[in-house]
């Protein structure tokens, strides 16, 4: 696809590639003997979920969450519900939560309380996200593991989304020409 927008790159492929794979060995060193129930945040996280599980050297298995907001977007309004649950039980199991980025935190929050994962007698739950961006935070969240710290920018590509678009891009990119309203 062909952006239409100015993007530059922030993240290339191959620093995703490098910084993925050593996330996926500190997970496998950390959960060694352990088998991991992956669960990712729709939709932004499908594409580093797919990357990272192949970086795990673990028996696992995935599922996803899906948030949604009530206004136009989560950043504006800060209201988020959960709008698709686990299909099968986490009782038992070691559950990694995986996020795309995280921004004020409300997403993340909210589907670590809604899932009630520890009331639903996980064994473990920890948090990985791809990109943290700090200096926006609202609610106080964990990150367990951390791709990549980034400045207030609206990044695109690799999974994230500006309108629907860029979700497709090998890299992380910001938006130059149109940079939304945050
Ligand atoms: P939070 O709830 O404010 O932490 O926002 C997290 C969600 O907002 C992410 O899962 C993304 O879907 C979206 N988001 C936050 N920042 C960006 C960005 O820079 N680009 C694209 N999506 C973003
Ligand atoms: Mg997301």
């Amino acid at each position: 696809m062909e952006p239409k927008d100015e993007i530059e790159v922030l993240l290339s492929e191959e620093q995703l590639e490098t910084r993925i794979k050593e996330l996926g060995e500190e997970i496998s060193r950390d959960y060694e003997g352990k088998a991991l129930f992956v669960v990712g945040i729709l939709k932004g996280s499908a594409i580093f979920l797919a990357d990272l599980i192949r970086s795990i050297d673990l028996p696992l298995d995935y599922d996803f969450v899906a948030i949604s907001s009530y206004g136009a977007d989560t950043r504006s309004s800060g209201v988020v519900r959960l709008v698709k649950d686990l299909d099968a039980s986490i009782e038992g199991r070691h559950v990694l939560i995986v996020e795309d980025i995280v921004d004020t935190g409300w997403t993340l929050r909210l589907s670590y309380l809604a899932e009630n994962m520890k009331a639903r007698n996980a064994a473990s739950v920890k948090v990985c996200a791809l990109l943290d961006k700090p200096s926006r935070r609202q609610v106080d969240v964990g990150i367990d593991y951390c791709g990549f710290v980034i400045d207030d920018l609206f990044v695109v590509g690799y999974g994230l989304d500006y309108n629907g678009r860029y979700r497709n891009l090998r890299y992380v990119g910001v938006v130059r020409s149109s940079r939304p309203e945050n």
